[in-house]
């Protein structure tokens, strides 16, 4: 049984982050979704029993796939894990560096692979980062992230109300 570790904050899960699970579940039996608990970002978003019923839902519908909180070294949870395989999402060359420092140091660590997806065109520029920010503005993520995250989204940050921005075009007529 071949098992994937998908690790990542996923604060919150986007659209980017479920096409890489989606297509991990196809080439492996198991597919583990480690949700990191003391991520360096100090400022979460979601807490994590928020994140990980974001995850649920948004794979609920494969059959192949654990939500799994872990803590410390990633090496350490894939070995009690059991896990064959770590495999992250490449979206550009600026997630390069930093991912194949993190490949070699683990495969240092504990002779663990790490195995790279290219990012679908269409989600090249997402981050979860990026989602929270626009969406603290009051901005559209609906195409961003499953719709129950954006609903979730919605209700923390409800849309800006257009009429009291001050439209310029109605301004300048
Ligand atoms: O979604 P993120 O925040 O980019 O995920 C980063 C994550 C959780 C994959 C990475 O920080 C990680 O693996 N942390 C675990 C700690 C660890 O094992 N560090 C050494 C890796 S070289």
């Amino acid at each position: 049984m071949a098992t994937a570790l998908c690790p990542g904050s996923f604060d919150p899960v986007t659209l980017g982050h479920l096409d890489i699970i989606e297509r991990t579940a196809r080439h492996f039996d198991t597919v583990i979704v480690a949700v990191i608990r003391n991520p360096q970002k100090a400022q979460s978003l979601f807490s994590l029993e928020e994140r990980q019923q974001m995850l649920k839902e948004a794979t609920a519908h494969l059959d192949n796939i654990q939500i799994e909180f872990f803590k410390g070294l990633l090496v350490d949870f894939a070995r009690d894990h059991g896990a064959n395989a770590i495999v992250k999402g490449l979206r550009a060359i600026s997630d390069f560096d930093y991912e194949l420092q993190m490949a070699q140091m683990n495969q240092r660590l504990s002779g663990i692979d790490t195995f790279f997806i290219s990012t679908s065109p269409q989600h090249s520029f997402l981050s979860s980062s990026l989602v929270r920010e626009v969406a603290r503005f009051g901005g559209d993520v609906t195409s961003m992230v499953p719709p129950h995250v954006a609903d979730r989204l919605g209700e923390m940050f409800p849309p800006k109300d257009k009429s009291q921005l001050g439209d310029s075009t109605e301004k300048d007529h």
